[in-house]
């Protein structure tokens, strides 16, 4: 087991070499370098996220890397090349029986803790679907446990007073463009609480930015939830909602660095503000109705808190809100979970 991860750092790391390669000597970089250009991307952010080509072809990277069998299979183990199946449905072993999982993409690696390409994301340049392709699961890479961009952030800022976590890579490299080097990505997932826990044991504030569409604004509520038991004293969480359209690409070329920073400072909402916000959508405090549904929607999520201060002033907060006193929110609570068992 231990040789054989061996193997595959070694196999993703020359892959990542390979398609950097590509992206200068390959007849197609032209198209590919003005694609990243037309995306604003420059020369050094492109080296310092060691972006690459995996040029058009079926066969480009197996060439390089795949001469034998052994070295196709391995391949197929890091997710790199894909084994075609005969027409009985049966796969085929041997190295021309597999072809390259990344075509005609521009290449993203992803890289652990460590610093070691695990996996890659892959772009196309124009507008064909799927936009982007992932490695998947292999015995390297687990997406629910890593974020892109953690590594590199780390290596540009000394500490990280905070992580910015967005969708997606362009986000992320595109903002390190505009000097923002601490922002990180999930993979094509939903940002679950292993990322939480990674993302926190590197910084002690985090700012959610997700696209201002509905799959962003989703994303958002479901990574509060994943966030909640982890929220111990020290920490903080907040939420910056960008207008309809947008995401942290579009919207730090418009406005710029310095200008997107503000807006994380004045405009980033604290977790109590977001979460008490969201819960209170339509829902009249005026009444008794409401307060009454506001505290049976609330009092479960804020039982989700780690024992604290913190907690004990989300739930001041939930009993300021709803004129409950604390021993009822207990009561609340209590229900609530009886309901739900
Ligand atoms: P988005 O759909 O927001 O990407 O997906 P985007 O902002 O339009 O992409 P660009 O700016 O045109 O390049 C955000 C993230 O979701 C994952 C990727 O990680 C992507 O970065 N995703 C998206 C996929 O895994 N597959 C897809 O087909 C689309
Ligand atoms: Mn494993
Ligand atoms: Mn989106
Ligand atoms: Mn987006
Ligand atoms: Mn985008």
């Amino acid at each position: 087991r231990q040789r054989e991860s061996q193997s595959l750092y070694q196999l993703t790391e020359k892959a990542a070499d390979f398609y950097r390669n590509q992206l200068r000597a390959h007849p197609a970089a032209g198209r590919a370098i003005a694609y990243l250009r037309g995306r604003g991307l420059s020369g050094e952010i492109a080296r310092d996220f060691g972006i690459g080509l995996a040029p058009p072809g079926w066969d480009n990277l197996l060439n390089e890397l795949g001469d034998t069998a052994q070295n196709a299979d391995l391949l197929e183990q890091a997710g790199l090349a894909i084994r075609r199946q005969d027409s009985d449905g049966n796969t085929k072993p041997g190295s021309r029986h597999h072809y390259d999982r990344f075509r005609n993409r521009i290449m993203f690696p992803i890289r652990d803790q460590r610093g070691r390409v695990i996996a890659f994301g892959g772009r196309v340049l124009g507008d064909d679907k799927p936009k982007y392709l992932n490695s998947p699961e292999t015995p390297i890479f687990h997406k629910s446990r890593e974020l892109y961009g953690l590594w590199e952030a780390r290596q540009a800022n000394r500490t990280l007073d905070r992580l910015i976590v967005v969708e997606g890579y362009m986000d992320v490299v595109a903002l390190a463009q505009f000097g923002i080097r601490c922002a990180v990505a999930t993979l094509g997932t939903a940002c679950g609480e292993e990322h939480i826990q990674l993302a926190f044991r590197h910084t002690p504030e985090l700012v959610f930015c997700f696209d201002g569409d509905q799959a962003g604004r989703t994303a958002a509520k479901r990574a509060l939830e994943a966030a909640l038991p982890h929220m111990q004293d020290g920490r903080s969480l907040r939420f910056l909602l960008l207008p309809e359209g947008e995401d942290p690409d579009t919207l730090v070329r418009q406005v710029g660095g310095e200008r997107f920073q503000q807006m994380i400072d004045e405009q980033g909402r604290p977790l109590e503000d977001f979460l008490f916000d969201l819960l209170g959508e339509g829902i009249n405090l005026q009444t008794m109705d409401g307060r009454a549904r506001l505290s049976k929607l609330a009092a479960p999520l804020l039982d989700l808190l780690p024992a604290g201060v913190y907690r004990q002033l989300m739930f001041q907060q939930l009993a300021a809100r709803t004129g409950l006193d604390k021993d009822t929110l207990q009561e609340v609570i209590s229900a609530e979970k009886a309901r739900a068992a």
